[in-house]
């Protein structure tokens, strides 16, 4: 198990996470925040490329930096931004970084061919990566991060500049790796881990917002979201009164999801009645969107 305890970071007087503390066990997490919120630094520590200025992190009850390289061979990392080199081969990438990782060189011709093959590139294996397509970049840099079998493994933002049939592979991807061991990923798009993972975990004013499963945080805007149909003219007073979480076109009318948490517009009068609110189930993207308001949000639909 991986246990952080009263995590926080500063970077000189700028505080970018306060006081945060978690439990993971094997399975999904997907640590959804909007930009800047410290997804990148959380995962910087537990993957101790920094430090905490508070708190602790263990795994199995041993702190993290006193494990050293026994802890970094349990990790695989997918960072944000990484690098490689666009005349390698996935082979070839594939064989430097292992070597810099010591992954034992026994078996590990066989080793890289399956994971080329788990991430669907066994085609490609030997094409330089500069004809890759984004998907395809971003595929080798799981199949680098698992290298050596990792028991934690962490991807920041790994969809990002995906197209949705890339995501969709991606997504099933990640989530047959989540069987046996903890995996991180973070992202601020709602669709990448909706319904593939096991827990959420959400940071809000640089604090743990919330960590459960995604049916649980949508149940707490249960009663809360509606549809309905507003005549175009009276959109923009709409949009003052309620917080609008969609609307497209329908039949002259805007067809709008919205936020109404004491459903005071479902209740009221025979003008409003006309517009015909209807009660909706919440999803991952409305708890998103009414959690961080008008923070800056990407919603992917
Ligand atoms: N090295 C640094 N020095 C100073 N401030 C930093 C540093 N790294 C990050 N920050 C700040 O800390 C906050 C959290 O950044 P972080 O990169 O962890 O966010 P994030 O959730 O990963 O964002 P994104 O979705 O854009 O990747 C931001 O306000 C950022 O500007
Ligand atoms: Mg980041």
């Amino acid at each position: 198990m991986l246990q952080l305890s009263h995590i926080s970071k500063n970077y000189g007087k700028f505080c970018a996470v306060r006081d945060i503390s978690l439990e993971l066990e094997d399975g999904l997490y997907g640590m959804l925040a909007p930009n800047g919120a410290g997804k990148t630094t959380l995962i910087k520590m537990i993957v101790t490329l920094l430090y905490p200025t508070e708190g602790t992190i263990t795994y199995d009850g041993i702190e993290i930096q006193k494990m050293g390289e026994n802890y970094r061979d349990l990790i695989g990392y997918l960072p944000q931004q990484f690098g490689y080199y666009k005349n390698q081969s996935p082979v070839q990438y594939l064989n430097y970084l292992a070597a810099l990782k010591a992954v034992p060189k026994e078996g590990l011709k066989e080793k890289i061919k399956a994971l080329l093959e788990l991430v669907g590139l066994s085609e490609n294996a030997d094409k330089k990566m500069k004809k890759f397509s984004g998907g395809m970049i971003q595929r080798v840099g799981i199949a680098q991060a698992l290298l050596n079998d990792p028991k934690i493994l962490i991807l920041d933002e790994p969809t990002a500049g995906l197209d949705p049939k890339e995501r969709a592979r991606f997504r099933n991807l990640i989530s047959s790796l989540s069987r046996d061991r903890i995996v991180i990923l973070s992202t601020h798009i709602v669709s990448d881990i909706e319904s593939i993972a096991n827990q959420v975990i959400m940071i809000k004013d640089k604090k743990l917002y919330r960590k459960d499963t995604v049916a649980n945080i949508c149940s707490e805007l249960d009663g809360e979201i509606f549809e309905c149909a507003v005549p175009e003219k009276e959109f923009p007073l709409f949009e003052k009164q309620y917080l609008v979480l969609g609307a497209r076109q329908e039949h002259g009318y805007l067809k709008v999801r919205y936020y109404d948490p004491d459903g005071s517009f479902a209740r009221a009068g025979k003008l409003k009645e006309e517009w015909k609110p209807v009660l909706c189930a919440a999803n991952l993207e409305d708890v998103f969107l009414v959690s961080y308001g008008d923070e800056k949000t990407e919603v992917i639909l």
